[in-house]
């Protein structure tokens, strides 16, 4: 067993204690504290070449949320969990969000834009070339699903229900956020389960045996 001070039997229990939360107790809240780490949890979620493109929409004001619930299937979770995250990626990428990257890595390390050059370039041309060959968008759409398993990681073992949402109409979705250069793909609600209100609460999961899952070779 490794010695990191996380102890895997717990981790297995908060994974199985987990469970896409159909009904949330609109009366809990997540603490304040809670919520910088599992926003936290987004911040440090790996992408492609680093690039992080996309943005996490938290949406607070209960009357867009409000406004998000009949674009979303009318699914409670919108409106009644404690917080909403909406995940946007980015529609396309430019030299310009290369650069503002590549900045950044001089603004935290250090070091000269020079010694980058060639980093930059590979990354600009892999941007391009997904842009020409039309699957920019899957690229990028791919990136915000790593952070969503970040977050719902995050969330189960701090013993925080959460519901990934794939139940929504994009184009609506960005029209009430405004959101132009990114589109909405996937959708985090967080908060804490109404257990008697949920007919999913108390099922056993479903999966397959690890046996037809996992391949080894
Ligand atoms: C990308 C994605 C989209 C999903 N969309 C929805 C959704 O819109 N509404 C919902 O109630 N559950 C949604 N689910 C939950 C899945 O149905 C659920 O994760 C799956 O059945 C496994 O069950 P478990 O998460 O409870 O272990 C989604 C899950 C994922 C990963």
């Amino acid at each position: 067993m490794s010695d990191n001070g996380i102890k895997s039997e717990n981790i297995l229990e908060k994974l199985n204690w987990r469970y896409a939360t159909k009904s949330y107790d609109p009366a809990k809240k997540i603490s304040d504290s809670d919520w910088a780490t599992l926003e936290e949890s987004l911040v440090l979620a790996p992408s492609s070449f680093g690039l992080q493109p996309y943005k996490y929409i938290v949406v607070t004001d209960p009357e867009t949320r409000e406004k998000l619930k009949p674009a979303a299937w009318g699914q409670p979770q919108i409106t009644d969990a404690s917080h909403l995250v909406v995940f946007a990626y980015k529609k396309t990428l430019t030299d310009a969000d290369i650069e503002h990257y590549v900045d950044r890595i001089v603004e935290v390390r250090g070091g000269s834009r020079e010694d980058l050059a060639d980093y930059e370039n590979v990354m600009k041309s892999s941007a391009q070339k997904a842009v020409d060959g039309g699957y920019i968008e899957v690229w990028n759409s791919r990136q915000a699903y790593i952070a969503l398993g970040f977050l719902l990681q995050t969330a189960a073992l701090l013993g925080i229900d959460a519901t990934p949402m794939e139940g929504f109409d994009p184009a609506q979705f960005n029209e009430i956020l405004g959101l132009t250069d990114y589109s909405a793909v996937a959708v985090a609600a967080l908060g804490y389960r109404n257990a008697e209100g949920d007919w999913l609460a108390n099922l056993p999961k479903v999966r397959f045996p690890k046996e037809e899952l996992i391949v080894r070779v």
